[in-house]
């Protein structure tokens, strides 16, 4: 990689790569970019290649041979968990992904929470069930241990619904039955682990890493649950917010101290190493009086849609810093800068969504919402037909209000919301209401 000018390739369809895509067109080494499969919005940045799917590593292959990429980034964790870094890599094709080694601290529960508790991160305590009578008997010892609650996780991915959280021993009989012996999770719950549940805050601590060095990104929170309130079933993400005001000092040092050094010191010690971005899913136990954080997951790739409200407050060039970490170069950068704002990014929704949802319905108003000021939008599930955007997925569209307080913030985002319109478009209306109660400015 010695050219100064980079054709990249971008994996992935969704806002997380819509928003990655808008940030690279702003890098003075970019030169050309691409994107697989994209989307509706990505086909304004990236000549896209949507008859090619993310586990086509050969046809993928080829087309970085025809296109003749420089870098590739991968958006999603299913390819860096299948391993196209590795596959990649026997071409000498420089990847911003961990390998399929590295993205077991996502793609396997037990493999992430066995090396949490040997490099002391501070995780909900846990035991590994490795077939359905074992994990009988483990309910009952941990319900007995912890009368508030436990929460199953199965192993291996399962598109976001695979940790269950169980107050009563029956809800947890019956899931681990699902799991295990009905395999609603195929293989992936064939084994699970069954931990205590933690009572808290969540917030997404996100960071480049090239096994050497780690540099975070300001701190953000996803709304996951479908309706307002936080209420209803887990979605891929309804909306997020950055920074968080409620992140004290003392919480900081011990986000360091505790997660973030210690994930440095296992990868080095395990000799697992690391490249690419790692996302730490934090639990944050007593807030106001003694914040305490825990590793609840470990994710192998950026969050979606933290992303899209991170990538519009980073000041530093984001090609620069894929390359860097690529290189294992990131020590040239001593912290990440960022805009002294905050955005807030509402998703909008198919009606339906998360379960069976519709779709190609015609979407109108993105011109004048986009005309807002401070008013950024990424598309997720939409394809653009004869000049016109149809919906085309569960998650739409992301509408980021940028501003100098959260509320600003959140009122820029809700005011391009409101220009937008597709039949039954679906959005939460607190997004970013948990920081507000906090932000003092
Ligand atoms: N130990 C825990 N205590 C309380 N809630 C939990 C715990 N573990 C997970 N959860 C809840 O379940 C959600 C999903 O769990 P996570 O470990 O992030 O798995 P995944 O994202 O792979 O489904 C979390 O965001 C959190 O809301
Ligand atoms: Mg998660």
């Amino acid at each position: 990689m010695k050219n100064t000018s980079y054709k990249v390739l971008v994996l992935g369809s969704g806002g997380r790569e819509h928003a990655i895509v808008w940030k690279l067109t702003q890098s003075e080494f970019l030169h050309s970019l691409y994107c697989i499969p994209g989307n509706g919005g990505i086909s304004k940045h990236a000549k896209i290649e949507s008859s090619i799917k993310l586990n086509e590593f050969e046809k993928i292959y080829e087309f970085i041979k025809e296109n003749k990429i420089d870098i590739v980034i991968v958006g999603p964790e299913q390819p860096s968990v299948e391993g196209i870094k590795d596959y990649l890599s026997q071409y000498k094709i420089p990847v911003f992904s961990p390998t399929k080694i590295q993205a077991q601290l996502e793609g396997s529960k037990i493999f992430a929470k066995k090396f949490m508790k040997k490099y002391n991160i501070p995780t909900a305590d846990f035991v590994v069930a490795e077939n359905y009578e074992q994990a009988k008997s483990l309910l009952k010892e941990m319900f007995s241990k912890y009368k508030d609650g436990i929460v199953i996780k199965a192993d291996g991915l399962a598109a976001g619904k695979g940790a269950v959280v169980c107050n009563t021993l029956e809800e947890a009989e019956n899931t681990i039955y699902e799991m295990m012996i009905k395999k609603i999770f195929d293989k992936a719950g064939e084994k699970v682990v069954i931990e205590k549940k933690l009572n808290g805050i969540e917030i997404s601590v996100i960071a480049f890493c090239d096994g050497e060095t780690i540099l975070p990104l300001t701190y953000s929170q996803d709304h996951k649950q479908i309706y307002d309130g936080d209420k209803g079933p887990n979605t891929g993400g309804m909306g997020a917010y950055s920074p968080v005001p409620f992140v004290s000092k003392i919480l900081e040092e011990k986000i360091y101290s505790q997660i973030i050094n210690n994930f440095l010191c296992g990868i080095k010690d395990s000799q697992i190493g690391y490249c690419g971005v790692i996302y730490f899913g934090l639990m944050i136990e007593n807030l106001n009086t003694q914040p305490q954080p825990y590793v609840l997951e470990f994710n192998c790739r950026f969050g979606d849609p933290e992303t899209q409200v991170l990538l519009p407050l980073l000041k530093d060039d984001f090609l620069q810093l894929v390359i860097h970490t690529i290189n294992k170069n990131l020590h040239n950068f001593s912290k990440l800068s960022f805009e002294n704002k905050y955005a807030c990014c509402v998703v909008l929704a198919s009606k339906g969504y998360p379960l069976e949802y519709e779709t190609s319905k015609e979407i109108t108003g993105l011109d004048e919402a986009e005309k807002i000021s401070d008013v950024l939008i990424f598309h997720a599930g939409t394809k653009k037909i004869d000049n016109k955007f149809l919906t085309s997925g569960g998650r739409v569209l992301n509408v980021v209000g940028i501003g100098k307080t959260l509320q600003e913030a959140i009122n820029t985002s809700y005011r391009a919301v409101d220009k937008i319109y597709f039949e039954n478009k679906y959005f939460r209306t607190d997004i970013g209401k948990k920081g507000l109660i906090y932000d003092n400015i």
